[in-house]
Order: structure tokens, then sequence, then C-alpha cells
């Protein structure tokens, strides 16, 4: 395992491992991403075998600027108006491939669409430069469980398997990028985070919604699946705990009892975080993940989780908790 700080040495050095073909834990603002060259169809299939990934679930591609994106992908005006106001950011885009698209057909698993963004981190940016291609990147964890937001998740995850993970600190927004799909017809968001259908909507001037979790056959075949799951049981909306739970709060604990006496302030401190006591949004979103490891332990019952607030970016945290209950 191979785990260095970011310097420009480094990331120079990395991308010569990308470009033989290696893979490498490269940090974004949303979370840690399991980068491979996007036209090396070896190393993506890679990425799929690291992660232990179903096939059918397809890869998202990192560019470095806008311009990069229309050789792989056919925007649209929406696209283009979107691309203006998040790029580079937490907004990940599905378009049409491009009329020969040199992107491997197995990161888009076998569909005619291809996901895209433009991500807002440096040390990204500075990496898919010194590759000249672009950078397919899942979150750098295994299939189905919680997304790194650290290097040491990363080593957690995937230590072993990697050549190179190059150290940045924390994920600045801490869940992984909205997915909105302009491939045609209406366009649908189809993963909630960051930049919120509010922000979408506003963007292109019409009304934009999440896509509801009960289609049988979801566009966004990632979100067939069972995420971001601790190991042992999550409840949300809690507002007491059963003896046993680890609380994961939000704003005041001050108000949490234990069923049968005590109260959630006395707990020790391995059994209890705040994601945000200001009860800020955006706080909780970063500090989710990290917080969600930690109480992920054999010795607590279970997880209860308070209450969220559902708008903003309450929706991708509740989504993100709810996959993690189910
Ligand atoms: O923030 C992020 O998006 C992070 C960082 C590393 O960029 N990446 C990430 O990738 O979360 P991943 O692979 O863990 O999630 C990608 C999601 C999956 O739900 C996948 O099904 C969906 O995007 N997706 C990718 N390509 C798609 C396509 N062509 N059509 C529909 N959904 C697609
Ligand atoms: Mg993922």
């Amino acid at each position: 395992m191979n785990l260095v700080s970011a310097t420009d040495e480094n990331i120079a050095k990395a991308a010569e491992i990308l470009k033989s073909g290696g893979v490498v834990g490269m940090p974004t603002e949303t979370v840690y991403g399991l980068a491979g060259n996007a036209f090396d169809g070896k190393a993506v299939a890679n990425i799929f075998e690291i992660k232990g990934r179903p096939q059918f679930n397809p890869l998202i591609a990192h560019f470095a600027e806008i311009s990069d994106v229309a050789s792989c992908a056919e925007m649209n005006e929406r696209a283009e108006a979107l691309a203006q106001k998040f790029w580079p950011g937490p907004l990940t885009i599905i378009l049409p491939r491009a009329k020969n698209c040199p992107v491997s057909e197995l990161a888009s698993a076998g569909l005619e669409t291809l996901a895209v963004r433009v991500p807002n981190h440096p040390v990204a940016k500075k990496l898919i430069k010194a590759c000249g291609f672009p950078l397919v990147a899942p979150s750098a964890n295994l299939s189905g469980t919680v997304s790194p937001t650290s290097p040491a998740h990363v080593v957690e995850s995937l230590g072993g398997k990697v050549d190179m993970i190059l150290a940045a600190g924390a994920s600045s927004v801490g869940l992984e990028s909205t997915v909105v799909d302009l491939s045609g017809g209406a366009p649908v968001i189809l993963r909630p985070g960051a930049v919120t259908a509010e922000d979408i909507s506003a963007a292109l001037g019409e009304k934009v919604e999440y896509e509801t979790g009960d289609s049988a056959k979801p566009k966004s075949p990632g979100l067939l699946l069972k995420h971001y799951a601790p190991k042992i049981p999550l409840r949300m909306n809690a507002v007491d705990l059963n003896p046993g739970e680890a609380l994961l709060g939000f704003s005041s604990l001050r108000f949490i009892g234990i069923k049968g006496g005590g109260a959630a302030m006395s707990l020790p401190d391995s059994m209890r975080r705040n994601l945000s006591e200001e009860g800020d949004l955006h706080q909780a979103a970063a500090n989710l993940f990290a917080m969600l490891r930690e109480l992920d332990r054999p010795e607590h019952k279970g997880i209860a989780v308070m209450p969220i607030p559902d708008a903003g970016l309450g929706v991708a945290i509740n989504d993100r908790l709810k996959r993690a209950a189910s």
C-alpha cells in the first residue's frame, strides 16, 4: 500500500501509474474516488474487480475542464447551462455517449449513456490534466459499504489493492455528487446531493424532481443496490434511544432520553456523535460518513439517528440514511 501526500511530485507519479494502467485513490470534494484511465478497458475492469462492483453498474468519467467533455459525451443546451453554473463541482450529468466516444464501454455498463463530472478539487484537476485522459472514478470503497471521505477510510477499505492513494485531507462536501439525467426526455435527478433539485430547477428555468424510489427499474443502476450500509442496524428519526444503541445526533442532544432511564448526554463518547451541534446541514453532510464509521462497532446494538430536516441538502443526507437503514 502506498499512501502518500498529494504533492506535485506524487501527483506526477500517480499520473505515470495511471498511464500504465494502474489505479489510484484520488481526493475529490465529494468523496475519495478509485481512479483509472477511462480509455483503458483493462484498467476499468480492474476497478470493478477491486470494488467487487456488479458490472451492470456504470462509472462516472471525470474531466479537468468543461471543454474536454464534448469529445466523450453529447452536450445539450441544458447540460451547458448546468455546466456553466455548477462545474467544477458536485454534479454528475448523464448524457448520450458521443459518436466514437473513446471511453471504455465497460464504464457505461453497456448503456448508450455516459456519466460525466468536472470535480472541484485542485488535486483531482492536476491529476487529470497530467494524465491527458479522463479518469473513471467510483467511490473508493468496497461495493455496498460507506463511501470514504478521508484517506484513512480508503486505506481501511481498499488499502492493499490500489497502487497509490493521494492523501489530501477530508472531503469538504462529504456526500457523493448529485446525478442528473439529461440524456433525453424530461430531466430527472437520479441521486440527490449537494446540488439540490431547487438549484437545478432554478438554473434550467423548469421544475426538475428527484426520481421516486419506488420504480422497479431505476434509471441509475447503482440505486438498485443496498448502499452505504454500516454493519449494525440503523434507525432513522429516533426521538429516544434503546439501551445499547449508539446515537448519531443532529443539533441539540439535550432532550434525547434512553428507554428505561438515562439521558443521551451521559452516554460515553464512543456511543455518541453529533453531525452538527448548530444544526447546519453542510456540516452534517461533511461529517456523515466518518461518524457512521465511528459508531459502526459490534458492541453497539445499532445506530439511532435523530431527525434531519428533509429539505435542501437534508434530502441527500436522508437518502443516504434510508439506504443505510434498509
Ligand atoms: O461524488 C461522486 O460522484 C464520486 C466521486 C469520486 O466523483 N463518485 C461516485 O461514483 O459516487 P459511484 O460509482 O460510487 O456512483 C456513481 C453513480 C452510481 O449510482 C451509478 O449507477 C450512476 O452514478 N451512474 C453512472 N453512470 C450512469 C449512467 N450512464 N446512467 C445512469 N446512472 C449512472
Ligand atoms: Mg459509490
